[in-house]
């Protein structure tokens, strides 16, 4: 094993320690932005004379022979990391002077593994948010154009899962388009913070060098450079920032595996998904489950964990770095990892759906969703809301009584609870009309769903 460290210490690091203080396999992953690092932190030391050129540049193209090197091995399949190192960083370095010889060794003059780590570890973190916005941007697409399809579609709108008022398909479908917009922005904006470039604070203090940390900012496509040297080492903020924006995600994911689990209940027949993303039962031969839904649904747990397993690794950490910082990775790519897994099966199991507009209109007769528009026909000729409700409560009381549907009821039969009451009531009542008439600027009348997925779709655009 090659260690960083050792020249104070007698004996050999125990076994057992040296296993448990590893960080290689959260790490492992952080190679290719460890050696961008390193190679911005090379090159800025060659051109302010900290290192002479000649011995930068052989940095340099160790640390490109290095790069290839891994890359190399990855697609083979082979292991080039020791097992038994501490961590990534010390494997680099270790392949490095295999390269270039003690050279190497110069590589860490003004940095310490602690800017050095954040430097990776917000790198990488940024590269993996770019991803994931593409598979959110690609799941809003899908709902954008499955909308386009479904604005005159009829859905029972539901409060307190009780039937409400009739929706558009596309609108019910839109408001998950607005939830992916906010998580979209969240990320954007939690990546301008993990872009604070915390190489050139060192170990914790800053170093007597005179680094140019403005290139290595602008070389690694940094935003801005962290200002204060103790908090650049040991702020793990962005982890955090990160982890809110996937437990919110993760919720708003949760919500709508829950919505496909019950649409798709025969119970309810308003969704069919595709045999290839559902599964059967080892007894019940009729089964067809929707476990990828369940499975999203269920994978909440893993982002609210990441996030709780972070804050918690976080509390109460005095200034600068702490070991217990190495913990971020796990909880970081966790959340990360999960996202996008979860980004990218929710929309492939909306691949193949398809939805069933007749089973939708199906459940909406005689569900009463329409009395909110009967009272509203009072009300427009002048009858106060409140009274207007009551009467209309009397005449849902006396179709529930008489086994009716509201939509059943002629003018006659409603004139005998108010002589207001006309054909234009009975139109009224029309699951479409009182669907259409909802026409409040986002609003489920079928003009307004265009216009918002017209808005939508703007926000879509490169
Ligand atoms: N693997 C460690 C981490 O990820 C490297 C930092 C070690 N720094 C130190 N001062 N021991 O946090």
């Amino acid at each position: 094993m090659s260690k960083l460290w050792g020249g104070r210490f007698e004996k050999d690091l125990d076994t057992q320690v040296a296993r448990f203080s590893s960080s290689l396999s959260c790490d492992a992953r952080l190679w290719s932005a460890d050696i961008e690092g390193s190679v911005a932190h090379a090159r800025m030391l060659g051109q302010q004379g900290i290192l002479p050129q000649n011995e930068a540049d052989a940095l340099l193209t160790g640390l490109q022979r290095v790069h290839a090197r891994i890359e190399n091995a990855f697609a083979k399949g082979e292991e080039i990391f020791s097992p038994e190192a501490e961590d990534v960083h010390s494997e680099i370095e270790r392949l490095l002077r295999e390269e270039v010889g003690p050279v190497a060794g110069k590589l860490h003059t003004a940095r310490s593994r602690n800017d050095q780590v954040a430097t990776a570890t917000r790198l990488a973190a940024a590269r993996q948010i770019t991803e994931l916005q593409t598979e959110i941007r690609a799941l809003q697409a899908w709902l954008c154009e499955t909308a386009e399809a479904e604005v005159e579609t009829l859905l029972p709108g539901l409060t307190h899962f009780q039937p409400a008022q009739p929706v558009s398909l596309a609108h019910h479908l839109m408001a998950y388009f607005w939830m992916f917009q906010r998580d979209h922005e969240r990320y954007t904006d939690a990546v301008k913070r993990t872009l604070s470039l915390p190489l050139g604070s060192a170990a914790l203090a800053g170093t007597s060098f005179a680094l140019d940390r403005e290139s290595v900012s602008k070389e690694l496509g940094f935003v801005s450079l962290a200002e204060n040297s103790m908090d650049a080492v040991s702020d793990r903020d962005f982890v955090l920032e990160i982890l809110s924006a996937g437990s919110i995600f993760a919720m708003h994911l949760s919500r709508l595996s829950e919505e496909i689990v019950i649409w798709t209940s025969p119970t309810f027949g308003f969704l069919t998904l595709d045999d290839s993303v559902t599964t059967g039962s080892s007894i019940m031969p009729q089964k067809k489950n929707p476990d990828v839904a369940e499975l999203i649904r269920g994978r909440t747990g893993r982002a609210y964990g990441a996030l709780v397993g972070a804050l918690t690794m976080m509390k109460s950490l005095p200034l600068a770095y702490n070991r217990d910082q190495q913990e971020d990775k796990i909880h970081l790519f966790q959340g990360l990892d999960n996202a996008l897994d979860c980004a990218r099966l929710m929309r492939r199991m909306f691949e193949n759906a398809q939805f069933h507009r007749e089973q939708m209109s199906e459940a909406l007769k005689g569900d009463f969703s329409n009395a909110t528009d009967l009272a509203d026909e009072l009300a427009r000729k002048g009858v106060p809301f409140r009274e207007a409700h009551e009467i209309v409560g009397q005449i849902v009381r006396h179709c529930l009584r008489s086994g009716r549907a509201l939509e059943s009821m002629s003018a006659g039969e409603l004139c005998a609870f108010h002589p207001t009451f006309d054909e234009s009531s009975v139109k009224s009542l029309a699951h479409s009309a009182v669907m259409n008439a909802r026409t409040s600027r986002g609003g489920t009348s079928p003009e307004c769903v265009r216009e918002q997925i017209t808005r939508a779709k703007e926000l879509l655009r490169p």
